[in-house]
């Protein structure tokens, strides 16, 4: 596709102003695309205007949870992307509200005006989950292909970049703890990814070099156990601290009480999630559905992990204080 294509081509991305959404929209202004950012709270995106030229990022009001919304973010669009997913729930954004129904008006919305579409879902998506996050994830996957049976999923592992929630976190939780809990004993297993390279996956896909109606698994180079990621922060953040075991009854036991703090720090939900292995199925390898396939070869968190959590190492960026 031509530059001028692209330069014709309007892209509505729900959940744009996210951290996976600041990526993908990079990726695609890059390529010359007009890009319509469709969030709950447009005023809360201006982050995103600097990521292309002038008038070629546009922010508009959009809820999921509302068609007529959704209906309108959606017009005169030639492809429709939607990343919008929450990592717990409250008051009306509820798992199954975002992620199944909401994931279904787009779908509808795409349908009606006769635009591609794309979709993020999440490795873990499955219907018979105990958790409520990767059933509602599975629901969505399930409605998008019913309504847009060429639509390109895309299901992550874990990501990780500079705004991520996981290794932010956990550094953030060695600054002021002694010691950080191994969840069901550390052994759930996880192939962390490079947001920015699951950013150039979609838009990739959006290039046209991902197949229709297909479901990507994306993962990083490296398959890494929840003990090995703590380890790795720790080195990182050059902190000396304990991991402790903490079974999966206990961990949610706590968790029932952290959830209820202003940005949960652990939900039970989320302990349901981590008894599942998080990782790029054989299937997905064997049917070329990952990175390798869109021609990505994924980054190594050793090259990105750093340059964002030195700033919780007891000596910031300018001296090595080996392990506080
Ligand atoms: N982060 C990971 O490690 C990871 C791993 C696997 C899969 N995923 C999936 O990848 C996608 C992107 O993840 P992310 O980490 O970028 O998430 P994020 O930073 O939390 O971004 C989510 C986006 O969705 C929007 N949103 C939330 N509720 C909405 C609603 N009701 N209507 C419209 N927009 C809504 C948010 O904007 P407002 O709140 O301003 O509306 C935000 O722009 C999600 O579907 C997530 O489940 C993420």
């Amino acid at each position: 596709m031509t530059l001028q294509a692209n330069n014709d081509t309007l892209i509505t991305v729900f959940g744009g102003s996210g951290f996976l959404g600041r990526h993908l929209v990079r990726a695609l202004a890059k390529r010359h695309y007009r890009i319509r950012v469709a969030v709950r709270r447009p005023d809360l995106a201006g982050h995103l205007q600097p990521l292309g030229r002038v008038g070629q990022i546009h922010a508009v009001q959009a809820n999921v949870r509302n068609t007529a919304s959704v209906e309108a973010a959606v017009r005169d669009a030639d492809i429709v992307i939607n990343l919008v997913g929450i990592l717990y729930e409250r008051g009306r954004q509820r798992f199954d509200t975002v992620q199944a129904f909401g994931a279904e008006q787009v779908a509808l919305a795409a349908a009606n005006h006769g635009a591609r579409m794309i979709h993020i879902s999440a490795i873990g998506a499955d219907e018979k989950s105990s958790s409520g996050y990767a059933r509602a994830k599975a629901e969505g996957e399930k409605a998008v292909l019913a309504a847009r049976p060429e639509a390109t999923i895309f299901r992550p592992s874990i990501m990780f970049g500079p705004e991520d929630e996981f290794f932010n976190k956990f550094a953030a939780l060695a600054r002021i703890l002694p010691a950080l809990p191994l969840i069901g004993g550390g052994t759930t297993q996880f192939q962390p990814v490079f947001v920015g390279d699951v950013a150039e996956a979609i838009a990739r896909a959006v290039d046209g070099a991902a197949k229709a109606g297909s479901t990507y698994e994306v993962g990083g180079p490296e398959v890494q156990t929840f003990k090995e990621l703590m380890e790795y922060v720790l080195e990182v953040t050059e902190r000396r601290r304990f991991l402790i075991p903490l079974p999966f009854p206990l961990a949610k036991f706590q968790a029932t009480f952290l959830q209820y703090l202003p940005t949960p720090l652990l939900t039970p939900d989320q302990v349901e999630l981590l008894k599942t292995d998080n990782v790029v199925s054989p299937a997905a390898e064997h049917e070329g559905r990952t990175l390798a396939a869109l021609g990505i070869a994924p980054t190594a968190m050793e090259v990105i992990v750093p340059s964002y959590l030195w700033r919780f190492r007891k000596t910031g960026q300018f001296r090595t204080g080996r392990f506080a």
